[in-house]
């Protein structure tokens, strides 16, 4: 069994969709490349996610998949330091999405708000399969794998991380149970010496009389600061704090992606099925027609009517992109009227393209060398698969399925 600290370890990843865009640069990959330096990571692409509304092109899908890795490379994200793997490259995943499926309520599914909201928005495609359905509990299954502690996500994905936490209690609770629970946590409590024993003790009837919160915290790290216990004595303390039995599968909980800094090109939110988008590989030409297109201020009919930066989605893209002397340019000649909208864009569309130009170069760097890759991601699957297999090895035994032959 690999011993594994959950509030060390980061999971996350992204449906198979298409090409990166710089507001995922600045919401996604910017905040997974520094939590790199401070956790254990884990990145992967969900391609089976990816199929769940691509069923009818499951060609495509592939070819995504790797062009997406192809992307998160060339912005920066490190291979050495973080697995980086596709969810199809690690079959545990599957095992482990069926095992929970025969003790997940389908009302927790068919209530989840990401369910409804898809099937009403997205009205090209057929989405009323059991796959479709699925889509959270195999998340699911992915985050408990690795029994990550934090999931970076935004703020729409809180649902699933919920939907997460709701069956891994199921789960610790239906299988986490010894039939001796009392005692063995007892004697995992002597353990740990008198006084710390106590104040566990106390931290646990805060958490379980008056839902204190806080004394549950500081009592988890309590029991993880203490360096001579066995893990199963570690579980069956942290379990205990909880419920009544072990926590095989530990709760992730999300860590809030802050809300996106970056505006798509009309103002909306940047999203690939509303095509206001700018790609991190578009091409010059591309870049500086998709800024002269832009919505501005609409207040700002006329040339010679002042217009507020605050309203308009191009200031946004200044705060990331221009320099602090461009920014106060804009500022000021917004306000006055003195620049209009197309001088405005202009040092804008430059400044994005010379930040775009490196990863210009990496990407197509990677592509022609696609076996390097092709070799991160086997690299990241062995690693994945070695984790996710402990995990499911510590699954299949509590729930009496070890093999027999
Ligand atoms: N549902 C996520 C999205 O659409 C992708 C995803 C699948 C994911 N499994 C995950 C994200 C596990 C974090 C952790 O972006
Ligand atoms: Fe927006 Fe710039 Fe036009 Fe002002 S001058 S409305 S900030 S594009």
């Amino acid at each position: 069994m690999i011993n594994v600290d959950p509030s060390r370890r980061v999971f996350s990843g992204m449906r198979s969709s298409g090409w990166l865009h710089i507001g995922h640069y600045h919401g996604v990959i910017k905040n997974w490349i520094q939590l790199q330096r401070e956790y254990e990571c884990f990145f992967f692409v969900a391609d089976w996610h990816g199929l769940t509304t691509m069923y009818q092109t499951p060609s495509a899908i592939n070819d995504i998949s790797l062009e997406m890795v192809v992307d998160w490379l060339a912005a920066g994200l490190n291979p050495g330091a973080s697995p980086i793997f596709l969810q199809s490259a690690v079959p545990q995943h599957a095992e482990l999405h069926l095992l929970l499926s025969m003790i997940t309520p389908v009302s927790w599914l068919e209530r989840c708000p990401t369910y409804k909201e898809q099937q009403e928005k997205i009205i090209d495609r057929d989405l009323s399969t059991y796959g479709f359905l699925g889509y959270p509990l195999l998340q699911t299954a992915d985050m408990l794998l690795y029994k990550a502690g934090n999931i970076p996500v935004g703020q729409d994905q809180v649902p699933h991380i919920e939907i997460s936490r709701s069956i891994a209690r199921r789960f610790n609770f239906l299988y986490g149970r010894e039939p001796d629970f009392e005692e063995a946590l007892e004697s995992a409590q002597k353990k740990m010496g008198k006084k710390v024993a106590e104040l566990y003790g106390r931290l646990r009837n805060q958490y379980k009389e008056k839902g204190d919160i806080e004394a549950l915290e500081t009592a988890k790290v309590l029991v993880k600061e203490q360096q001579n216990l066995t893990m199963n004595d570690q579980e069956r303390l942290l379990g205990g704090l909880e419920g009544e039995g072990r926590s095989i599968l530990p709760e992730p909980q999300a860590l809030l992606t802050p809300n996106a800094k970056l505006p798509g090109l009309d103002g909306q939110k940047m999203s690939k099925s509303y095509h206001n988008t700018i790609a991190l590989r578009e091409e010059p030409d591309s870049v500086v027609k998709k800024i002269k297109g832009m919505m501005t201020d609409p207040a700002r009919v006329r040339r010679n009517d002042p217009g507020n930066p605050d309203l308009c989605p191009v200031w946004s893209f200044h705060l990331l992109y221009s320099s602090e002397d461009t920014q106060q340019w804009v500022q000021n000649g917004c306000r006055s009227a003195d620049i209009g909208c197309i001088d405005c864009k202009k040092p804008l569309a430059e400044s994005i393209n010379h930040a775009l130009d490196p990863m210009r170069i990496r990407v197509k760097e990677l592509q022609n060398d696609i076996g390097f890759v092709r070799q991160v991601l086997s690299d990241g699957a062995e690693k994945a698969r070695e984790e996710a297999e402990s995990t499911l090895e510590e699954v299949r035994n509590v729930m009496g399925l070890g093999r027999i032959y």
